[in-house]
C-alpha cells in the first residue's frame, strides 16, 4: 500500500468554488515529486488535502492508512508536513527558535528530542545563525527557510513544499536541491510545486502536471518535459536546455547540460 493515496478527490471552497475534479494519485516513500502547472491549476489545493488542512468533498485522502476525513490536522501533521505557499501565512512566533519548537512541541516530543530536531533542521535549512531573531527583521527568502525548517522539525515521512523556489537566489536554490537530497537520502518523500523548470529538471524523478483543476500527466520528468502536447495543455515550458537541443536538431531527449555535451560529441 502507498503511503499516501488521493482516490478520485474533489473540492469545492466554502463559496462553492469547485478546485479540484476527480484527482487521483499515490506516493510511495523515498520519492522525489514536483507538482507544476498554471496559476489556479488547483496544485495548493491538491496538497492541502495531503495533510488534511482541508478535507476532500468527495473521494478520499489516506496517509499512512489514516483516512484524513478522520483525523486532525495536528494528528496528520506528524506523518505529513505542509510548508505553506506564503511564509507570512505560517509563521507567528516572534522568535525563529520558538517558531520552529512549535510544531515538535504540539505532536509531543521529548525535549531532548525537540531540540535536537530543531537544531539539525536548522542546520539543514542554513539559519543556524538566526534563532534568536525575529523572523519580521529577516528577509523573505530565510523565513521561507524558517517555514521547511518547522516542518523538518516535526520529523514527517512526506514534506510538501509549495513553490520554495520563488523569490530565491542561486545560493538559495542549491540550498533547496540540498534540502530535498537530504530528506530523500533519509527516505522520505518529498512533494514540491514549483513554477521553475530548470529546478524540476535538476532536482526531481517524477512530475505531476495539473490543468484545469486535473491532474492530465504524471511520469518520470523526461517524459513529461519530451511531451510536448502535455506542456501545451499544462501552459509550462519546456525547459532551456531542451528547448535548445531541438533548436540543434538533436536526437536525444535532452534535459540535462552532461547529456547535450554527449549528444555533441556524437
Ligand atoms: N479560499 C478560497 N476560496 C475560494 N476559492 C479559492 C480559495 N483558494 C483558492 N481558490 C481558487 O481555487 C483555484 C485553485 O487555487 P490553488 O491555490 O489551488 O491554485 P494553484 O495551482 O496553487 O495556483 P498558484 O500557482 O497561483 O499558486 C483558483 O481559481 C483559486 O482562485
Ligand atoms: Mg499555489
Amino acid at each position: 500500500m502507498s503511503y499516501l493515496t488521493l482516490e478520485d478527490v474533489s473540492y469545492c471552497y466554502p463559496d462553492g468554488f469547485k478546485a479540484i475534479e476527480n484527482i487521483s494519485m499515490k506516493f510511495d516513500l523515498g520519492e522525489s515529486v514536483a507538482i507544476i502547472g498554471q496559476n489556479g491549476a488547483g496544485k495548493t489545493t491538491t496538497v492541502k488535502l495531503m495533510n488534511g488542512l482541508i478535507k476532500p468533498t468527495a473521494g478520499n485522502v489516506t496517509v499512512d492508512g489514516w483516512n484524513t476525513k478522520e483525523f486532525t490536522t495536528a494528528q496528520l501533521s506528524k506523518k505529513v508536513g505542509y510548508v505553506y505557499q506564503n511564509p507570512d501565512d505560517q509563521i507567528f512566533h516572534n522568535k525563529v527558535y520558538s517558531e520552529i519548537e512549535f510544531g515538535p512541541k504540539k505532536i509531543g516530543l521529548s525535549k531532548n528530542r525537540i531540540k535536537e530536531n530543531i537544531l539539525s533542521a536548522a542546520e539543514l535549512t542554513g539559519i543556524e545563525p538566526y534563532l534568536d531573531e525575529h523572523p519580521y527583521d529577516l528577509p523573505y527568502s530565510l523565513r521561507k527557510f524558517i517555514t521547511i525548517a518547522s516542518v523538518i522539525a516535526m520529523n514527517p515521512k512526506l514534506i510538501i513544499l509549495d513553490e520554495p523556489t520563488a523569490g530565491q537566489d542561486g545560493n538559495s536554490l542549491k540550498r533547496l536541491s540540498h534540502i530535498i537530497h537530504s530528506l530523500t537520502r533519509q527516505g522520505k518523500t518529498v512533494i514540491t510545486i514549483t513554477h521553475d523548470m530548470e529546478f524540476v529538471a535538476e532536482n526531481f524523478n517524477r512530475v505531476i502536471v495539473m490543468a484545469n483543476k486535473r491532474k492530465i500527466a504524471d511520469s518520470n520528468k523526461r517524459e513529461i518535459f519530451w511531451n510536448l502536447d502535455v506542456l501545451e495543455a499544462g501552459k509550462v515550458k519546456q525547459p532551456h536546455l531542451s528547448q535548445l537541443s531541438r533548436k540543434l536538431n538533436l536526437q536525444d531527449k535532452i534535459i540535462h547540460i552532461d547529456e547535450m555535451i554527449l549528444s555533441l560529441k556524437k
